[in-house]
């Protein structure tokens, strides 16, 4: 863990995502229904005692009546949640135009969009514009709501302009911002035509997060061959003034995946699939439907090890949860329809009457069911294209301390970097070394299995989502107050 001054008392955080923690459905004219989501970074911040967080963002609802929009702000109040409110034209060009059909994709090594590149290029500076837009209209609900001493930290690729907003409205205001995708190589982000702008932008900030050192070192070096900025071990210097820019590896709450397994409920669920596959081994994958996560990929290696492996095809089972994810980006839509084309075609290939190789399901699972998946699992297949960090791969792990399951992981996810020694990583374009690694995890010793199981477990449940909030925000306190003028030495 990183020295730092300790966190004052209850400090104030404002937590600002493109996504509130929430799901809102309105009941009538002025009632809402909330559901919290029990995501990684709600559990890390509820952990950490010294700060109270607030959360500022858009609560993925179209709310255009001014009636609407207050009963929803006063209900968000009481979860500690303050919307921002987007109309759908921005959340088109901003959300599934400039942020999931620009930056997303770009981030992840898949390029600018393909497919009508001049129809792309013309919409580029009106999507540029609505992110500007958004990013203000964020920076304005912050703004509204800051008390001098407050700790602003804004997430992800959807606020790379809120940084500059923010210390545009005050320079004094503490700026965190944390990247949860991968940062791509700079020969990739000098693609871009706003490529300037957004590092500009984001160097705003007090402090710069990433998930891995590699992308640290792809921002520091972006800041440097594009903007001509000098790149220190502390980050990125621009006429004195520091950006510190470091490597922060989110974890998850390992705790409640460890105790959830100890309900009835869960025990129950465990029973149930193991009598339901019994016989035949698991693989499973868990992944929203991106196209970051590889799942075609995934079911063409997994076709191919039934091709080569005969004796295997009535003894294993690859159970792929999909959940749906963006459905209104066209790229999205052709993906779904790909996946289920595959997976009709390796059934009707390989299935019986009596059974099917694959089971498919389009949608997402409770917390329950999922940890009861977990821990029936031989194999989790985790492979996908690029991932920031990919989390599955921490749940899988702490849902196996019985039964010491294998992870085949790609070594683009950037959990490769701290659980790559227990888990077999592959490269997922390689779809004969992902069947061959298939084949390996279900043939390992157990012995074999222990250790690398116990490596991986030691990683997760030491290296939580607490730990990682407590050490970004006790760092971001710790960055020198307002310009941070040094003197170069
Ligand atoms: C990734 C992003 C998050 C995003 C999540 C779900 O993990 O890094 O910022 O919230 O995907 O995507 P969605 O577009 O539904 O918010």
């Amino acid at each position: 863990k990183q020295e730092g001054r300790p966190l004052r008392q209850r400090q104030r955080l404002l937590v600002v995502a493109n996504r509130l923690p929430v799901s809102a459905v309105r009941r009538g004219e002025d009632s809402w229904s909330l559901d919290i989501s029990a995501g990684g970074l709600v559990s890390a911040l509820l952990g950490v005692k010294e700060f109270e967080a607030r959360w500022i963002g858009w609560a993925g609802v179209n709310v255009p009546d001014e009636i609407g929009q207050k009963a929803l702000t006063k209900a968000l109040a009481e979860k500690r949640c303050i919307p921002v409110f987007l109309d759908e034209e921005i959340v088109h060009q901003y959300y599934n135009g400039y942020c999931n059909n620009i930056l997303w994709p770009l981030f992840h090594y898949l390029g600018l969009p393909q497919e009508d590149r001049l129809a792309t290029t013309r919409s580029f500076q009106s999507q540029f514009a609505a992110y500007k837009k958004a990013n203000q209209m964020f920076a304005d609900v912050v703004n509204e709501h800051y008390l001098e001493g407050d700790v602003v930290w804004c997430h992800d690729y959807h606020l790379m302009f809120l940084p500059k907003c923010l210390k545009d409205y005050n320079s004094k205001m503490k700026v965190g911002w944390f990247l949860h995708t991968p940062f791509p190589s700079s020969e990739i982000h000098r693609t871009l035509p706003s490529r300037s702008e957004l590092l500009r932008s984001v160097l705003a900030a007090d402090l710069v997060g990433f998930h891995t050192y590699d992308y640290a070192r792809h921002f520091v070096s972006a800041c440097t061959r594009i903007l001509g900025l000098e790149g220190t071990p502390e980050g990125v210097e621009d006429q004195g003034r520091l950006t510190r820019v470091a490597a922060f590896p989110i974890g998850i709450d390992s705790e409640r995946f460890i105790r959830a397994l100890e309900l009835p409920q869960v025990q129950e669920h465990i029973r149930e699939l193991k009598e339901r596959f019994a016989g035949r081994k698991v693989m499973l994958g868990v992944d929203r439907l991106d196209m970051i996560k590889g799942i075609p990929q995934k079911i063409l290696a997994f076709e191919k090890f039934l091709e080569e492996n005969p004796s295997w095809r009535d003894k294993v089972v690859l159970l792929q949860i999909a959940v749906p994810t963006r459905t209104d980006v066209p790229e999205y839509q052709k993906l779904t329809s790909q996946v289920h084309e595959i997976v009709g075609r390796i059934n009707g290939r390989f299935g019986t009457l009596t059974a099917v190789p694959i089971h498919h399901l389009d949608r997402s699972l409770d917390f329950q069911a999922l940890c009861a998946l977990y821990a029936v699992t031989d194999v989790a297949l985790v492979t996908s294209l690029r991932d920031g960090m990919n989390l599955v791969s921490y749940e899988f792990v702490a849902c196996q301390d019985a039964k010491k399951g294998v992870l085949i992981l790609s070594e683009f996810a950037g959990a490769a970097q701290s659980l790559g020694a227990g888990a077999i990583l592959v490269n997922p374009w390689n779809i004969t070394e992902v069947a061959n690694s298939i084949a390996q995890a279900l043939n390992m010793p157990s012995e074999e299995r222990e250790k690398r199981h116990k490596h991986n477990f030691i990683h997760v449940t030491t290296h939580t989502a607490q730990e990682w909030a407590e050490t970004f925000v006790s760092e971001l306190n710790d960055t020198e107050e307002e310009a941070q003028i040094r003197t170069r030495q």
